[in-house]
């Protein structure tokens, strides 16, 4: 099995990278046999979207085919997404323009949310509401939010609050350990339900 991390901070360092990286490694470390790959929005790789994109531009179908590759043969995914003025930052929400659901349908994805404080509900909510209509990814009831985000998941332990650091990494931990449950899952369902329809390409 294979899990996707998308980090989706357009900031390059970014706590969110931090914390993505954090997650790669814990399930590199408790999955046994998974396979993982990150991919960051630093430095806003992807371009924004345009209307050529659904015109086969040879362009756009070099510079995505790697991508959807990868995505494609992704069994679930980790979203992490700072908070930005109260919302997901445009990069991610463009990510979610480009890949549809023969790359993302019918698999299940944990939100991870990062604040420098208190904040990371409503990029939670948000992605809820709004990001898996039509692509149909399957976000999993749940999710993390790593609050006060510098004092936690830093390589030298003299930067962390130590009793958060320990929890964050204690529930990141089970989180992936739930999700790695659900990819399990779903991946014979896939296989054994017609799940594209050509009436019903888009969700309602
Ligand atoms: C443009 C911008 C807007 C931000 N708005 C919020 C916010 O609304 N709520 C919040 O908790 N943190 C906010 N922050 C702080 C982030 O939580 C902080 O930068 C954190 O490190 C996660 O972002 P990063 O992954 O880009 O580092 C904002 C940061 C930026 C760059």
């Amino acid at each position: 099995m294979k899990i996707a991390i998308i980090s989706g901070s357009h900031r390059n360092p970014s706590q969110s990278e931090k914390v993505a990286r954090h997650i790669e490694a814990t399930l590199q470390a408790e999955q046994p046999g998974m396979d993982t790959w990150l991919y960051t929005l630093a430095d806003n790789p992807l371009p924004l979207w345009d209307q050529s994109l659904w015109e086969d531009n040879p362009e756009w179908n070099a510079r995505l085919a790697p991508l959807r590759e990868q995505l494609a043969a992704s069994d679930g995914f980790v979203i992490v997404t700072p908070e930005w003025h109260g919302q997901v930052p445009a990069g991610l929400k463009n990510f979610f323009l480009l890949f549809n659901r023969f790359e993302l349908g019918h698999k299940p994805a944990l939100i991870v949310a990062v604040s420098s404080a208190d904040g990371g509900a409503y990029p939670v909510a948000e992605l809820r509401m709004s990001s898996y209509k039509n692509n149909r990814i399957c976000y999993i009831p749940e999710h993390v939010i790593v609050r006060n985000v510098e004092k936690v998941l830093n390589a030298d332990a003299a930067d962390n609050d130590a009793g958060a650091d320990a929890y964050f990494r204690e529930r990141i931990s089970w989180a992936l350990g739930v999700l790695a449950g659900y990819a399990g899952a779903l991946k014979p369902m896939r296989e054994k339900v017609q799940l594209h329809h050509d009436k019903f390409g888009n969700g309602m």
